[in-house]
């Protein structure tokens, strides 16, 4: 029996297991994936217990996305990129940091919500580490004007200095959005504005400005945010964040296994843990 793991801070809220253990059932895999909940100061004993030759790899997550790359081997270019690490993955008992954030959330965008962002004007809401993995997968796909916009400004900063070589980034001050996004195609919120138990019911954007397109919204807890409400309302295209997580899953799994993801299954696994 292979394993993996999630190095979380806390294993109390997860899809993830879910979503993996049914894939490698629907693959007939001899693999468990299992949630650990781990204190910043066992986090290197854990990642050096990776290198084990039963252990196919892992997930990581908050607080642990970071703190976990100088303790790899190598790195993907989005893991470069982005300076966070999602999947760990186990080659030979050598392990390869990968951000599949980034390609989760494109593949999202491009197939179920059918949008191809190429060529199109964008504005990101935040700044933290989801914002550098959509970031990174809209300047690589071409975008013609991407600005970000955050309440800390000089995150947006760090954020556009640490992506410059993947292309430019505007950051956006507070009397400059409304007009920005007004003027853009697509929005994507990361911020945890509007998130279950955090901020429910609250919006990230302080007017009602709303794009021309489409409003993507990171948070899949609750279903549908306000923003996103706002946006199905004035007759937008809308996704929330379920697909980007199971892309980023499926992602991984390929990353681990060598094999095509079933991806309905871990889509169908992830709505039933989440209902
Ligand atoms: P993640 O890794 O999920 O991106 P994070 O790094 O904690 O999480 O980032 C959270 C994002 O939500 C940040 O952009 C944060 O803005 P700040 O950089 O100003 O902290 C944003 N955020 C959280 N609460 C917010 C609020 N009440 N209003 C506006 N932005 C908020």
């Amino acid at each position: 029996m292979k394993r993996a793991f999630l190095l979380a801070g806390s294993a109390s809220y997860t899809l993830s297991p879910a979503m993996h253990n049914a894939a490698f059932r629907a693959l007939g895999a001899r693999a468990h994936y299992e949630a650990l909940a781990l204190a910043a100061a066992e986090l290197p004993e854990a990642v050096a217990r990776l290198r084990d030759p039963g252990c196919l790899g892992a997930n990581v997550t908050i607080p642990h996305k970071l703190a976990v790359v100088p303790l790899l081997d190598t790195l993907s270019e989005a893991a470069r990129a982005t300076g966070a690490v999602n999947t760990i993955v186990n080659r030979g008992g050598a392990l390869e940091g990968h951000n599949t954030d980034a390609a989760g959330f494109m593949r999202a965008l491009k197939e179920d919500g059918g949008y191809d962002p190429a060529g199109q004007e964008v504005v990101l809401l935040g700044a933290g580490g989801s914002a550098r993995a959509v970031a990174y997968a809209l300047l690589r796909s071409g975008v013609a004007r991407l600005a970000v916009y955050n309440r800390t400004l000089e995150r947006a900063h760090a954020l556009a200095r640490a992506l410059g070589p993947y292309g430019e980034l505007e950051v956006l001050s507070p009397a400059q959005l409304k007009g920005r996004v007004r003027s853009a195609a697509l929005l994507v919120n990361t911020t945890s504005v509007g998130l279950s138990g955090v901020q429910e019911g609250a919006s990230p954007l302080p007017e009602d400005a709303l794009p021309r397109a489409m409003v993507c919204d990171i948070i899949y807890r609750p279903p549908q945010t306000t923003l996103l409400k706002r946006a199905s309302a004035a007759g937008l295209a809308v996704q929330n964040g379920l697909p980007m997580l199971v892309y980023q899953g499926a992602e991984a799994l390929t990353l681990w296994t060598g094999l095509p993801a079933p991806v309905a299954v871990m889509r169908a696994a992830a709505e039933a843990a989440l209902a």
